[in-house]
């Protein structure tokens, strides 16, 4: 029987956490929230939220606790699943002690009978994000499997009602639905090896009004997310979410005395969406993201992807980094085609070897050129992954995904390497490392263009063990997560590499949807946002290049296109936003994030606000049902402080026209922060494709 329970409080700026401790019996959550004061009875709050037997319970009523299981009559699928010798372990893991500091608690479990300890780390970090996981260690004498054990059982506070989940598919990544949380709750696995385009990784509950709770796991292989809405068996109302990494049955087998901790998962609650974003934004920046201070300003890139394809010469290389240098470009990143026989998508991934065809002085005098134009060099990887015809393929077969006997399925022609296999991650270290030892590459652009099947333990692990290993050899290489756009995004990754890439669709139009999807979740400072081609290869749609360039402006500009194969105004265009990128990258990278409110469902609205300056991007994307839109209304300014409003150009072509008093726009009004959070600013959205950024200069008292 347990005693009577301690209660122990973690407080972050605005966020308390209380826990009810009952030794040998359970840790609850009591309280997630608004912070309360110093001096709260603790003791009263949890009686407060307690609640007597109901007549159809176990007569001792079950505790879910931090890590629910399978006993007492608890009827959620548990937290923790074990097994030995091939039999699934009944266990009974009771609290032992507790740790608490003012924004950490440490709690750990035991099951003396089953020699099993499980520690459940909970700590509050930048942005009062909630960080936790869970540490098991087998302290028998038999081997343990783990078949299933949760970074995160959270009971969701019962305010909250409803939940947005995602869903999405290459080049159109993470679309929201929202939805009352059902009895039948929600049910997430991934199954790819990754998190995949749909984002499953990801989940907001509502509460009243707009208070919002994100969610997400930080880990780069195949998750579980589980939102179950009666935690107890008996109707009690409570609803719990679990995180987990979905492991393959076998891969997590603990020797006698081993331990294994799972991912961190990640919770935070907030007044609103745009705080949400803001909670995660700081906790990534400051908790997640590897050295960021010594990486200085995002440098504006120009992938060749969508301007030379596989078509590389030296030659056209050169001058695609020529008409680049002239745009502004500071980063040219050679993407694929460069090594082996690397022709078309269906050979010599593998092969990281420089293609003597396309260079035969190998990269030197691209690179050479490039430096001299005042661009740095990168390039792109898909280290784990090889083509059926390659030298890799041909030497170490064995050395792919694949389940003995059965055929080699491709997809986009390649196949998978097992990243468990230590020679596979030695031959790729090597091999990396040489072309980062013999070139001077500042960035790597890391692919990963096929799902994992058949399925094998430990990818994601061995996948992490080659990223730190070559991190830790080259430590000023910036590295972008890339899986056919947006395929694997999360903090695990992003503990590792420096930006991650949305999407493959840089159509603006859908871009503005996938950013502004992403950006609750992470900041414009990891968020690859390129310039595309009109017409998009993806969509086929024409756009603009104020549209498009405006919209690339709001991540980490780079462009997509051949320069060569745009008109000398398109050309001016772009310059001139890439030079308003680099004027704002400083607010737009280090700023709060706003996500702008307006009665046109088709105008999307975005602002950075950054020590008395901000940029906002508002968006009108159809062709509008009014002559005169409502006017856009901003956020996150200082009431009281009187702001400069221009509107930096160029503007957009058609809707310039409809500007009411130009010349005051481009010399600047001065409103109050009331007034711009209130009233707003009437601009020119009538038309499809039209894009304004809004320039605010706090003026001082
Ligand atoms: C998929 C990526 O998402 C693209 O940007 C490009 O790098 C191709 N792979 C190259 O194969």
């Amino acid at each position: 029987m347990s005693d009577t329970p301690a209660h122990v409080r973690l407080d972050g700026h605005a966020l308390t956490l209380v826990f009810a401790c009952a030794r040998d019996g359970a840790a609850r959550l009591i309280h997630a929230g608004a912070k309360l004061p110093a001096g709260e009875d603790l003791a009263a709050l949890d009686t407060a939220g307690a609640r007597g037997r109901h007549e159809n319970q176990p007569d001792v009523p079950p505790v879910a606790g931090l890590l629910p299981e399978a006993k007492h009559g608890l009827m959620t699928s548990p937290a923790v699943v074990l097994r030995r010798g091939g039999a699934r372990l009944t266990t009974d893991l009771r609290l032992a002690r507790w740790e608490a500091t003012h924004e950490a608690l440490t709690l750990t479990l035991r099951d003396e009978a089953a020699q099993i300890e499980a520690v459940l780390h909970w700590q509050i970090g930048a942005g009062d994000v909630v960080r936790c996981h869970t540490v098991l260690t087998n302290h028998g004498t038999a081997p343990l499997e783990i078949e299933q054990l949760a970074s995160l059982a959270l009971p969701v506070p019962a305010r909250f009602t409803e939940c947005t989940s995602y869903a999405g598919r290459w080049a159109s990544e993470l679309h929201e639905h929202r939805r009352t949380i059902a009895p039948d709750g929600l049910h997430r696995k991934s199954h790819g090896g990754k998190p995949g385009f749909d984002g499953g990784n990801w989940l907001l509950l509502h509460g009243p009004g707009q208070e919002v709770l994100g969610a997400h796991l930080a880990w780069s292989g195949d998750f579980i997310t589980r939102l179950e809405c009666d935690s107890a068996g008996a109707g009690d109302g409570t609803a719990l979410l679990q995180l987990a990494a979905s492991w393959q049955p076998g891969e997590i087998m603990l020797a006698p005395g081993a331990s294994r901790a799972t991912p961190p998962a990640l919770f935070a609650t907030a007044d609103h969406r745009s705080a949400l974003a803001r909670a995660f934004h700081a906790h990534l920046r400051d908790d997640v993201l590897p050295v960021r201070k010594d990486w200085g300003p995002r440098k504006v890139h120009l992938n060749s992807w969508e301007a030379l394809g596989f078509d590389l010469s030296e030659d056209k290389l050169i001058a695609l980094a020529e008409d680049a240098a002239r745009l502004g470009i500071e980063r040219f990143v050679l993407d694929d085609g460069w090594f082996g026989g690397r022709r078309n998508d269906q050979t010599s991934l593998g092969d990281w070897l420089v293609s003597p065809d396309v260079f035969p002085n190998g990269l030197g005098p691209l690179i050479a050129r490039v430096h001299a134009l005042g661009m740095d060099f990168g390039l792109w990887v898909e280290p784990e992954m090889v083509s059926p015809d390659s030298d890799l393929y041909r030497q170490h077969p064995d050395w792919c995904l694949h389940a003995p006997g059965q055929e080699r399925r491709t997809m986009r022609g390649q196949l998978a390497l097992d990243m468990a296999r230590t020679e596979v991650r030695t031959y790729l270290f090597e091999r990396l490392d040489a072309l980062l030892r013999e070139n001077a590459i500042a960035y790597l652009k890391w692919d990963h263009n096929r799902d994992l099947f058949p399925s094998r333990p430990g990818q994601t692990d061995g996948f992490y063990a080659l990223l730190d290993r070559l991190s830790a050899a080259h430590p000023k290489v910036e590295i972008e997560s890339c899986s056919s756009g947006g395929g694997r995004i999360d903090f695990g990754v992003l503990s590792r590499v420096h930006r991650v890439w949305p999407s493959d669709n840089n159509d603006a139009i859908e871009r503005l949807r996938i950013m502004r999807a992403w950006s609750q979740f992470l900041p414009l400072d990891v968020l690859g946002s390129h310039v595309g081609p009109s017409p998009n290869p993806i969509t086929g749609r024409r756009l603009a290049m104020d549209f498009r360039a405006k919209v690339a402006i709001f991540g980490h500009m780079g462009v997509e296109a051949d320069p060569a194969r745009m008109t000398d105004k398109e050309r001016a265009t772009l310059a001139a936003h890439i030079a308003l990128y680099k004027q704002w990258r400083g607010v737009l990278h280090s700023g709060a994030l706003w996500r702008l409110a307006h009665p046109d469902p088709n105008v999307t609205g975005m602002m950075v606000t950054h020590m008395g300056r901000a940029l906002a991007l508002v968006a009108q994307t159809a062709f509008s049902p009014v002559f005169d839109a409502a006017p856009v209304r901003l956020a996150g300014l200082e009431p009281d402080a009187r702001y400069r409003v221009t509107l930096p150009e160029p503007w957009p072509p058609r809707a310039r026209h409809y500007l009411a008093a130009p010349e005051q726009w481009r010399e600047g009004l001065v409103l109050s922060g009331t007034a711009l959070m209130t009233q707003g600013l009437a601009l020119p959205l009538t038309h499809p494709e039209t894009a304004w950024l809004v320039v605010l200069e706090r003026l001082p008292q």
